[in-house]
């Protein structure tokens, strides 16, 4: 089957530091900067060139050191923002200029503008940013909470001033998946030009929906998903790479769309920005989560002993970890057990032997949350010296 490609644009560094609390240093950005080329990201978007010197000079430098990504800044929607964002990104073999402004009534207040006002300044902005780079991506915050006929008067204008992606953000995780495919589908069918841009999708999981929110602007035409590594961003954050890049990977056979990301880097790369940004994962966190890959129960572990696909839809090898992880607790049985002592060199228990250690087994686990290698250890040791 023919695949159609949706770009992953990345947003760890912009969005996702954006989380309070997640600032990360200079080295720290660099680093996954790099990682992010490094697994086939298409774009990444590297910081807000006018929030700092600090953002400044982290853009700047990643643009410099970039090898493949295009390299994209955010600027709102003025003319000293921009000029800053291309003076950082400028560098780059590829570089992007994404400018935003709130168009939705609640944020139109916030400038305070009509809406002629705020349409003007949309045709003015991007086609500044537009004289500067020819790769501009222009965003409506607030998208999904705007009337629908400005919201297709504003992506016109913007088309017409010349941007190259127009990117239709969830800022405030509001949409549903049903409405998140039609609003895309009817922007491609109804605006002017719509079919020489791409068209982006970014979600924000207030209500948990930023995965399945973004696969359904997919389905309904979007060719850009952005997202961050871990999900990290403001509130609940943003749609997680690796939920979306996992999802088409291995359900490819209702939602036929390719990505060049290599997913086996997808694990590093998700302890690297936990690590640096302080934002532990979550131990149930779909595919890069402690226990995504982990059984405890008896029946489970015993169903993957024989055929690890009973319990899991994908290799675990696929997102960069050596293989399944069977913990042993309460609620784990003998053949775990067995599978276990003969990794630790006990190979030749007899049934009475593995029976006996099963029960100081389960009286240990009672106790404890997990039983650990040494812990196991020890029992088998206590075994042979009450023999
Ligand atoms: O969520 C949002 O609306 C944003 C824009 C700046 C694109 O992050
Ligand atoms: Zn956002």
């Amino acid at each position: 089957m023919t695949k159609d490609n949706v770009l992953i644009f990345d947003t760890t560094l912009r969005d996702g530091e954006q989380s309070p609390g997640a600032t990360m240093t200079h080295a720290e950005k660099l680093e996954i900067a790099e990682l992010l080329d490094e697994m086939g990201v298409d774009i990444i978007e590297a910081g807000f060139p006018i929030a700092s010197e600090g953002d400044f000079k982290a853009v700047s430098e990643i643009a410099r050191l970039s090898k493949r990504a295009t390299i994209c800044g955010l600027a709102r929607a003025n003319y000293k923002d921009i000029d800053r964002c291309w003076e950082a990104v400028k560098h780059a073999k590829s570089p992007r200029i994404h400018t935003f402004i709130g168009t939705s009534p609640l944020h139109r207040a916030i400038p305070n503008l009509t809406m002629d006002e705020m349409a003007e300044r949309i045709h003015d902005t991007v086609t500044h940013a537009r004289n500067l780079c020819d790769n501009v991506q222009w965003s409506p915050m607030d998208a999904t909470r705007t009337e629908w006929d400005y919201l297709c008067r504003t992506v016109e204008i913007a088309i017409k001033a010349g941007a190259t992606t127009i990117n239709i953000p969830d800022t405030v995780g509001y949409t549903a998946p049903v409405e998140s495919a039609d609003l895309i589908r009817n922007l491609i069918a109804t605006v002017p030009g719509a079919d020489a841009v791409v068209f982006a999708t970014h979600c924000h999981n207030d209500l948990g929906m930023a995965t399945a929110n973004s696969l359904a602007a997919v389905a309904g035409g979007a060719r850009q998903i952005e997202c961050t590594i871990n999900g990290l961003g403001e509130r609940a954050g943003n749609t997680a790479l690796e939920e979306v890049v996992m999802a088409l990977k291995i359900r490819g056979d209702i939602m036929p769309y390719a990505t060049g990301i290599d997913t086996t880097k997808i694990m590093n790369i998700s302890r690297r920005v936990a690590a640096v940004s302080g934002f532990a994962v979550q131990f149930n966190k779909a595919i890069v989560g402690k226990n995504a890959f982990a059984h405890e129960s008896g029946i489970h572990q015993d169903g993957m002993l024989k055929n690890a696909e009973t319990f899991e839809i994908m290799r675990p090898e696929d997102v960069g970890l050596s293989g399944t992880s069977l913990p042993l607790g309460k609620h784990s049985g003998r053949a775990a057990l067995r599978a276990k002592l003969r990794e630790l060199g006990f190979d030749d228990l007899a049934d009475n032997q593995l029976n006996d250690v099963f029960v100081r087994f389960k009286d240990l686990a009672d106790r404890k949350k997990e039983v650990f290698d040494d812990d196991l250890l020890a029992l088998m040791h206590q075994n042979s010296g009450d023999e």
